[in-house]
């Protein structure tokens, strides 16, 4: 089965974009697209395509659900604590509803990959009108006209079992949130099943872009004034088009423009010696490595199935630090999977101390159905996860407090937001003026935080 959708069926959307539109204008109607997005950057990239889908049919954008006259809310599934706000929210929709009927409400992204919240949803919130998983995002067109004219509530679910590799749609609009800085997927989906992660189940297959359209975008968006790219993918080291991931970060890097290139996410087990030698050969790519332990024990990452060890992982991490000194190292670690005892997490907590991260993203270990780790014994209990993940955040405040302060006194460059902006390492830098965004500025680092920096934009 191809993975890629046919330009045909991209114009074929197109046309009923513009059958939409013209509904809307009959009616003189002008309607509103208010789009929430959860979880992470793919679907944040994926929202800013599903807008710029929702424009071609007529609608405006808004920023408020009660202004809006189609609710699209983009969720997340990695963890359940995010479902179950997500579904909450979703049922404060309902009194819009029920004052103005004619409103549509649709949820896609991963949470709609799932049999149980498909379910959920069909039996508990009939004023959900369409709910499309991620392979469908592209027939926005058709599932907006159909729900406008269908009494029948719809399901446009890719079915995994007949489409298990999953889709690339080229060549769809995209309204981009920001003027400066932009998503660009490289890859999508996962087959590296982590035991704890529900990702390889409502992503697909892992499936690459063509090198070629890759290079068209980031052209695109550096001509258009983009200063800060960020290359995207599930795990960006598997990309496989005719380049391999550095050999397209450095070809990318190699493009005229003052611009910064960042990537997200890669994983341990193939973070290459040669990705970092691409990054230490141009000032272009960010100084930020964000590289996922998950856990400093061997035995926890092979229950993980995360294919590597800690000691790989450490020479990973030693020779990022060698060849990129000013770089920032960030990760992600999980506390509490199942049967992690003590000392298996001071394993971490040593790991944690020895490498030094600039920032860690501590999660507490939550069971998804249909992963491996889910039918493992030992659950551990909330209480204990809870207790690992305040240890760990504190040692981790202590460790980033001390990186933070190095900086101070420094000159940095900063991409500014306006009140604050990023450095190359992605730290948050606090001014003391405002200056216009979307600008580099130099700034003087006057204090530090374990979040963040202070600093005097110097004009
Ligand atoms: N429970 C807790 N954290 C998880 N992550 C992925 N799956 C789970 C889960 N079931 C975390 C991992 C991953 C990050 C994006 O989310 O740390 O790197
Ligand atoms: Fe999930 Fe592992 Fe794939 Fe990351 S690499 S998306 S943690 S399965």
């Amino acid at each position: 089965m191809d993975i890629f959708i046919t330009q045909e069926e991209i114009n074929k959307q197109k046309k009923t974009a513009a059958k939409v539109r013209e509904r809307f204008a009959k009616l003189g109607a002008v309607p509103k697209v208010f789009i929430q997005t959860y979880g992470c950057q793919q679907n944040e990239a994926d929202s800013e395509r599903l807008c710029g889908l929702a424009l071609l049919c007529g609608y405006g954008r808004t920023d408020n659900a009660k202004d809006a006259d189609l609710i699209i809310v983009n969720t997340c599934a990695i963890r359940e604590h995010a479902e179950l706000r997500t579904l909450s929210i979703t049922g404060g929709y309902k009194k819009l509803k029920e004052q103005k009927p004619e409103m549509l409400i649709m949820l896609c992204g991963c949470m709609a990959q799932e049999e149980h919240i498909r379910k959920k949803l069909y039996s508990s919130y009939p004023y959900v009108d369409a709910v499309f998983g991620t392979d469908m995002n592209h027939r926005l067109p058709d599932i907006i006209w159909d729900s406008l004219h269908s009494e029948k509530r719809l399901s446009f679910v890719s079915d995994l079992l007949h489409n298990e590799f999953g889709v690339i749609a080229e060549e769809t609009p995209v309204e981009r949130l920001s003027k400066y800085k932009a998503w660009v997927s490289v890859m999508y989906g996962c087959d590296n099943y982590c035991t704890y992660c529900v990702v390889p189940y409502v992503r697909g297959r892992e499936r690459s872009r063509n090198s070629d359209e890759i290079f068209r975008e980031v052209q695109k968006l550096i001509r258009e004034g983009y200063k800060d790219i960020t290359l995207l993918g599930q795990n960006v080291n598997s990309y496989n088009g005719d380049y391999s991931f550095p050999g397209l970060m450095k070809r990318i890097s190699s493009f005229d423009g003052d611009f910064r290139l960042r990537f997200m996410t890669s994983h341990p087990k193939d973070a290459s010696r040669e990705l970092i030698d691409v990054m230490a050969s141009s000032d272009k790519i960010a100084r930020h490595f964000h590289l996922p332990v998950q856990s400093g024990s061997n035995e926890v990452l092979r229950r993980m199935n995360r294919r590597y060890t800690r000691e790989k992982y450490l020479e990973t991490a030693f020779y990022i630090r060698e060849r990129l000194p000013d770089a920032a190292l960030t990760t992600d670690i999980i506390c509490g999977f199942p049967g992690e005892t003590e000392e298996q997490f001071e394993d971490t907590v040593s790991l944690v101390r020895e490498v030094g991260f600039d920032m860690i993203y501590t999660f507490l270990y939550s069971s998804r159905p249909g992963t491996a780790a889910a039918e493992m014994d030992n659950q551990i209990p909330h209480g204990e996860k809870t207790k690992r993940f305040n240890r760990l955040s504190e040692i981790e405040n202590e460790i980033a407090q001390k990186i933070n302060e190095s900086y101070i006194g420094n000159t940095i460059r900063v991409l500014s937001d306006g009140e604050n902006g990023r450095s190359s390492q992605n730290k948050i830098v606090n001014f003391d003026k405002p200056y216009p965004d979307g600008e580099f500025v130099n700034v003087k680092i006057t204090a530090a935080h374990p979040y963040a920096l202070d600093g005097e934009v110097l004009i």
